[in-house]
């Protein structure tokens, strides 16, 4: 568990130094997701303009019975994240797996989600695994003859550009083997204005959420940014089909991270966030790029999120 925090920390200053001086100013946006992040995040999620928890959880609602009819009885029950305490309880009580595992890189906040789901469902075995769910890690041993469903609800693929979310998805592929299933939650391409809302909330929550890792740099790594010199702007980038979250320097502004200088002219920005939107068929193309076949798609009447039941079909010969 040390070993885990020492080597995060160094990531997170390598990340910080490295994203600091690169020629488009950029940091990996995992690190939004300190304590307090983490609190700001849950807030969002539940923001009048944040439409994709609540809609995600509408689809949930209406799908289960069908996710269930799908799925192997007793099976493992994969997930990519902590596990939220809204989600994961209706997909649990309507597959009843043999076994759960949640995948967290955040140990403390795994346990205790993992915690409160045995209380609800003693009789599924809940396994976590602490580990970043985007680099190799191995599954605990004694499942391997289980069916396996693979769960990363909330559009977090969203986040990871196109190429990294294939090879994230290839990697799920990899994991959980062919045969298995993934049922993955991706938002829809929507009207600019709303979309720029989502992300730019009239409570200035989001904002806060982004400023949070200067607060955060100036913690860890000994900075002292000031952080009334950035403002938080969600930009809707067309080509790329996806909002993208920069903090821009409100004045010309000097600062110190980790004994290194940096400096950033007035309008320079620091690009913290992605989230990409899927329109249907860039969707589907995007999890057969990572390996996986989709097999049913279900979305909400207004049609502004997808939740997508894909299989990792065994590999054959192909045309
Ligand atoms: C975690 N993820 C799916 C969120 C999103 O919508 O891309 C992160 C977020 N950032 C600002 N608001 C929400």
């Amino acid at each position: 568990m040390l070993a885990t925090l020492d080597q995060q920390a160094r990531q997170f200053r390598d990340d910080v130094l490295a994203g600091l001086s690169a020629p488009i100013p950029a940091v990996p946006a995992r690190w939004l997701y300190d304590q307090r992040g983490s609190e700001l995040f849950d807030r969002i999620t539940r923001l009048p303009a944040y439409y994709p928890t609540r809609t995600e959880m509408g689809i949930f609602d209406e799908i289960m019975p069908e996710v269930a009819a799908r799925v192997p009885k007793g099976a493992v029950v994969v997930e990519f994240g902590a596990g939220s305490q809204t989600k994961t309880p209706i997909l649990l009580e309507a597959v009843s797996p043999a076994a759960y595992i949640p995948v967290d890189i955040s140990g403390d906040y795994l346990e205790q989600s993992a915690v409160e789901l045995q209380r609800l469902f003693p009789r599924i075995e809940v396994v976590p695994v602490v580990a970043d769910f985007a680099r190799p890690f191995t599954l605990p041993g004694g499942f391997a003859h289980l069916p396996r469903l693979g769960f990363f609800p909330g559009s977090t693929i969203g986040n990871f550009v196109p190429w990294s979310a294939a090879d994230l998805l290839r990697h799920f592929r990899a994991l959980l083997g062919a045969g298995s299933q993934l049922l993955i939650g991706m938002d829809r391409v929507k009207p600019v204005e709303r979309l720029i809302a989502a992300y730019d909330d009239p409570e200035g929550v989001t904002a806060q959420f982004t400023l949070n890792l200067l607060t955060r740099i100036n913690r860890e790594l000994d900075g002292d940014i000031p952080v009334d010199a950035f403002r938080h702007e969600a930009r809707w980038n067309d080509m790329l089909s996806r909002i993208e979250i920069h903090l821009v320097a409100k004045r010309d502004v000097a600062f110190i991270v980790a004994d290194h200088s940096f400096a950033f002219a007035k309008g320079a920005s620091i690009h913290v966030e992605n989230s990409h939107k899927y329109d249907p068929r860039g969707a589907r193309v995007l999890l057969l790029a990572g390996g996986w076949t989709p097999l049913v798609e279900w979305s909400d009447a207004a049609g502004d999120f997808a939740e997508i039941l894909a299989i990792a079909e065994p590999e054959r010969f192909a045309p």
